[in-house]
């Protein structure tokens, strides 16, 4: 799987059309959360999100995408338990749930993949530093995505920073390359050793995705064969961005 999948070094050329990629992912993001409250269906979210990608006439990575089935949405949205891969519909969002957006976009052939969590209303003081551990811990693991670095740098920063605020990182599922194709190499565990790992390289991309839990490692997967919950019921949160490396350090792509 993650360890066969190709790396491919992208030019200068190609990261601009990969920054409008994620310009409009974050466009289509940004349009999701302006709707957010109690009341709204994560349907609705997800009709939100395909607007924009209709006004841009593009689609998104996710739809049809190879799983138990295939992925039947252009988004994922996952409610307080459920870490990624919710699909969206009936479900009504209430005051004090906290939801994952996972949303990406084809733009000329390349791949924005971003996501963002967020409170539904008021939320609890643990709910809203569960989000902004999360956060920051992706802010942290950017700050390592430096040509010369290693995989393991950027992975021990994230498993670091969590762990050292009581949270867990899930060891199923990692970060991973971006381009062309939704998922290139390399992987990028959000738990690991500095020093260990590929080096990083300018010109490549990468989907940074730190996936948090409050009381587990563990996750499971829920009847609808996509869904992945944590084991023991307890909140959860995603934020990732698309990030090129280059030599001017980070940057962004997933961003206004
Ligand atoms: N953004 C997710 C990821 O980084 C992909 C969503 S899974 C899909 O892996 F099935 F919805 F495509
Ligand atoms: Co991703």
């Amino acid at each position: 799987m993650s360890w066969d999948r190709q790396i491919v070094v992208k030019s200068a050329h190609e990261i601009t059309i990969m920054r409008e990629a994620g310009r409009i992912t974050a466009e289509g993001l940004a349009a999701v959360k302006a709707i957010i409250r109690p009341g709204i269906t994560t349907g609705d979210l997800n009709a939100a999100f395909e607007d924009v990608l209709k006004k841009y006439n593009i689609y998104s990575p996710f739809k049809n995408y190879p799983g138990p089935y295939p992925y039947p949405a252009s988004i994922c949205t996952s409610i307080n338990d459920e870490l990624v891969h919710g699909i969206p519909g009936k479900r009504k969002l209430k005051e004090g749930d906290i939801i994952s957006v996972d949303a990406g976009v084809v733009y000329q052939g390349f791949v924005g993949d971003s996501a963002f969590t967020v409170g539904v209303g008021e939320i609890s003081p643990e709910a809203q530093r569960l989000l902004d551990v999360t956060e920051k811990s992706l802010e942290v693991g950017i700050a390592q995505m430096v040509d010369g670095n290693r995989v393991g740098d950027v992975s021990s920063a994230i498993q670091r920073y969590v762990e050292k605020h009581g949270f867990y990182v899930v060891r199923e599922y990692t970060g991973h390359g971006v381009g062309r194709q939704m998922h290139e190499g390399p992987s990028v565990p959000n738990y690991g050793t500095p020093g260990r790992g590929m080096v990083l390289k300018n010109g490549l991309t990468i989907a940074l995705e730190p996936m948090v839990l409050v009381g587990t490692s563990r996750t499971r997967v829920c009847s609808d064969g996509w869904t992945v919950a944590s084991k023991d019921g307890s909140l959860t949160a995603h934020f990732e961005h698309s990030v090129a490396i280059t030599p001017q350090g980070p940057q962004i792509l997933t961003t206004l």
